[in-house]
């Protein structure tokens, strides 16, 4: 294991997290923060699925003490089970001046209130339009946008070959199980897996973790 080299690791006030809405479990979190840190070494981190900032916490802080910038990718319209009338509808969440949900104010405050305005970049679009002119090599690459198949395939096929060897593909939400959940991020993570380019790390409750290969690892 490497000597941490990060004195910031011990100093966040994760209490914060609590004050967010979303989806994230605490354990879940604390391994993004974990391997976040590890990437950091590697390249800028990029999440897809910004929604209120929770994850962008974990991720930013680690970014953070890792002197690197997390880019945070969302429409903010709400994926398909947030709509009016699906399972996940937040009506806090819903511009009536617009008649759509609007996540980017709250995100905003997010990154106010946790210190993060200097390390985290919002992109606010569709994560395939971002994809369109993208060239940065990434350290890390977590996917928690859509949940609809062609939306989390479309994710993982303009992302996932960014990663840098030895850099970390984080998906979100996997279920093996279809009465817990949906089967899609699980089938992503599959496919992922069967590329031969990534081997997998244990998984943290319903976050799969896997690692770029390095030619000089195999
Ligand atoms: C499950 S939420 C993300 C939760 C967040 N990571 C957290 O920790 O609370 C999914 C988010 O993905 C966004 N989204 C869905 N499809 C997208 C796409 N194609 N491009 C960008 N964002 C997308 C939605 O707007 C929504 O805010």
């Amino acid at each position: 294991m490497q000597p941490d080299t990060h004195p910031q690791r011990n100093h966040t006030d994760w209490r914060i997290t609590e004050q967010i809405k979303g989806f994230l479990d605490p354990e879940e979190g604390m391994r993004l923060y974990e391997i976040a840190l590890d990437a950091s070494r590697l390249g800028p981190c990029l999440e897809i699925g910004s929604y209120c900032g929770k994850s962008v916490i974990y991720l930013g802080n680690a970014c953070k003490a890792g002197d690197t910038i997390l880019f945070s990718i969302d429409h903010h319209r709400g994926s398909e089970e947030q709509q009016p009338g699906e399972e996940y509808f937040d009506p806090e969440l819903f511009d009536i001046r617009t008649f759509q949900i609007d996540t980017f104010p709250l995100f905003r405050n997010t990154l106010a209130l946790a210190g993060l305005e200097d390390t985290v970049v919002p992109i606010v679009c569709r994560s395939e339009i971002a994809a369109r002119a993208w060239n940065t090599p990434l350290g890390l690459v977590f996917i928690d946008g859509g949940h609809a198949f062609e939306t989390a395939m479309m994710d993982y096929r303009c992302w996932a070959h960014h990663i840098v060897p030895r850099g970390f593909l984080l998906i979100h939400d996997i279920f093996q199980d279809p009465k817990e959940g949906g089967q899609v991020p699980w089938r992503v993570y599959e496919i992922a897996k069967a590329s031969g380019l990534f081997k997998a790390l244990p998984m943290t409750k319903t976050l799969g973790v896997l690692q770029r290969i390095h030619s000089a690892d195999q």
